[in-house]
């Protein structure tokens, strides 16, 4: 039998969540293109449609932002777990995977795996992610933080406990709502997989979306904008910009923020992003930043088609990730974690989805390594 090296074109899951389509540059998401949804909907909105197929109500809308926020607080048991972590200065992404386990000492209804109850760890999960990787930034340069507001967003929450007590500004809000909604879901990625394996095996939700952060941590997954928002601070200035990053590929080194294992026109979240970055930079942040990584953007462009021809490396969700997100005036550490308060949708829509109708994810492997060797006792090995 073949074997689909990083199971490239396998199709692992049915589901009605989000359709990928990487020869169109489409994303769709419950039904809505993504340029439909992501520049309207709030992070809430795209949770409930998530969770239940379709948008809320004006009425559903006030009860199910009236159930997330009676999860918005910190358990003791997480607080102290950050307090450890800040004090050894651990990553944020490494906190918030730390953070996420200890959910389940609050857990709603231990060891009771129904749907309903995973419903409710979903709700929990959604509410308190923005909390704690708010919470921990502040705990990580030397502060108690502070107490969540009530009433606000997820998206104000998170703003509003970061920075220590600031009240974002509208413009802020609307431009990470649709950072939230633009990467809340995305096909079959390798976090998603991940929980939907951890999920196939009857474990818990907790696990399923801790398994999740780890793969979203690494930067071939979500940890590329920081490095991305990097290379546009290194290059300066445009007439940088072909010296750099001709050097970077003559050197054999990835441009961050380019290439996508799916897309091989331009992945449609970049152009919702852009124009997410464009609005909030043209009011409230540094229109030449934004110009700048436009210019570098297609810089890139052409120097990946010179070096990598035929292999259709194109702008990527991370690029203009960094963009918004540092436009909002997040620093590059908190990128991922950020990214993961907008996955933790679509990883517990994806558990509630595999558990509906589960079977054990269990691929084979194909065995390239000796046979037939004689067993020889420990003394006499070389
Ligand atoms: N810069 C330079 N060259 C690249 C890049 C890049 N960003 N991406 C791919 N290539 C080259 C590879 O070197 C390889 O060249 P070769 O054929 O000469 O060896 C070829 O393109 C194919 O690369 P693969 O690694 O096989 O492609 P794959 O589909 O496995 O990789 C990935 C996809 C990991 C995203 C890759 O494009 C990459 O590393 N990009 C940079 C990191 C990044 O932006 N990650 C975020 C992805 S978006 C997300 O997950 C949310």
């Amino acid at each position: 039998m073949p074997t689909a090296s990083g199971l490239e074109n396998v199709i692992a899951a049915e589901t009605r969540l989000s359709m990928v389509d990487g020869t169109a540059g489409k994303l769709v998401i419950c039904g809505y293109p993504l340029e439909e949804i992501a520049p309207n909907a709030t992070y809430e909105e795209a949770l409930y449609l998530l969770w239940n197929g379709r948008l809320p109500n004006a009425k559903e809308l006030k009860d199910f932002e009236a159930e997330l926020e009676a999860e918005s607080s910190m358990p003791d048991s997480t607080l102290l777990v950050l307090k450890l972590a800040a004090k050894a200065k651990v990553p944020t992404m490494d906190a918030l995977r730390m953070a996420v386990s200890t959910l389940s000492v609050v857990d709603p209804k231990p060891a009771d795996e129904s749907i309903e109850s995973n419903r409710q760890r979903a709700v929990l999960l959604a509410a308190k992610f923005p909390i704690i990787v708010g919470s921990y930034w502040q705990l990580k340069n030397g502060k108690e933080p502070i107490k969540p507001k009530a009433k606000l967003s997820r998206a104000a929450q998170f703003l509003y406990l970061f920075s220590g007590g600031e009240t974002p500004s509208p413009e802020f809000v609307r431009a990470l709502n649709t950072y939230l909604v633009t990467v809340s879901d995305h096909g079959m990625n390798a976090s998603t997989f991940t929980a939907r394996v951890i999920t196939s095996t009857l474990s818990d939700m907790f696990s399923a979306v801790t398994g999740a952060i780890g793969a979203l941590k690494g930067p071939a997954h979500g940890g590329a904008p920081g490095p991305a928002l990097d290379m546009v601070f290194e290059i300066g200035k445009p007439e940088r910009a072909e010296e750099v990053i001709r050097r970077m590929l003559t050197h054999g080194d990835r441009l961050m923020g380019f290439g996508h294992r799916v897309y091989k026109v331009r992945d449609p979240r970049a152009d919702v992003l852009s124009a997410a970055a464009e609005k909030l930079y043209e009011k409230a942040a540094d229109r030449d930043l934004y110009d700048l990584a436009k210019y570098v953007e297609k810089v890139a462009l052409r120097l990946l088609e010179e070096y990598k021809p035929g292999r259709h490396l194109q702008t990527n969700v991370e690029y203009f990730t960094a963009m918004v997100l540092h436009g909002i005036g997040l620093p590059s550490e908190l990128f991922s974690p950020t990214f993961a308060i907008g996955r933790v949708s679509g990883w517990t829509a994806h558990v509630l989805e595999q558990q509906e109708n589960n079977r054990l994810i269990r691929p084979q492997s194909e065995y390239v390594g000796p046979r037939n060797l004689k067993w020889v006792p420990v003394e006499k090995r070389a």
